[in-house]
């Protein structure tokens, strides 16, 4: 538990691994509580992290999403090592998806997960090396928004 009294935290997201997707944004969220965090910033960086996190469930084989809570933001990282995005472009267009039939069956696979998270963060960045992964950084403004 002394990791909670840090302002960085990290938590794995395992590919596959559908039955335990969510539960490392409920860490995140139950962490950002415990810090105070107003309810509107907790519930923009739940929605992204949720998306970040189910996107390396269905889409790679295992990554970590690390959280750090610094004076003025929240930092979100989502690294994870699997197949990258081919194009990126494409994939935050809305209702594109790759998803796989048994994505699908469990009711993935809208194709809204990218752009969910570009409109609930303030700031997202994206890279992607193909055959390696992806890596996000999110910020999320405490206090005023600075823009949508
Ligand atoms: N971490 C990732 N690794 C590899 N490909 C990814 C990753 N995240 C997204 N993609 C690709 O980008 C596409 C769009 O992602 P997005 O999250 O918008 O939709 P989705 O995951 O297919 O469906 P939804 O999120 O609505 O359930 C995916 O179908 C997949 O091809
Ligand atoms: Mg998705």
């Amino acid at each position: 538990m002394d990791q909670e009294s840090a302002g960085h935290h990290e938590f794995p997201v395992l590919g596959k691994a559908y039955f335990m997707g969510g539960r490392a944004s409920t860490s995140v969220k139950r962490v950002l509580a415990a810090a105070g965090i107003d309810d509107e910033v907790i519930q923009r960086v739940s929605v992204a992290c949720y998306e970040a996190e189910m996107n390396v469930v269905l889409h790679a084989r295992s990554g970590f999403i690390s959280l750090d809570i610094l004076p003025d933001r929240i930092v979100i990282e989502v690294h994870d090592q699997g197949p990258g995005i081919e194009d990126v472009g494409l994939a935050m267009t809305r209702g594109w998806s790759s998803a796989s039939d048994e994505a699908r069956a469990l009711g993935f696979g809208a194709g809204m997960g990218l752009p969910n998270i570009k409109d609930h963060a303030d700031d997202m960045r994206i890279e992607s090396v193909a055959g390696r992964g992806v890596s996000m950084v999110l910020t999320f403004y405490l206090g005023d928004r600075v823009h949508e």
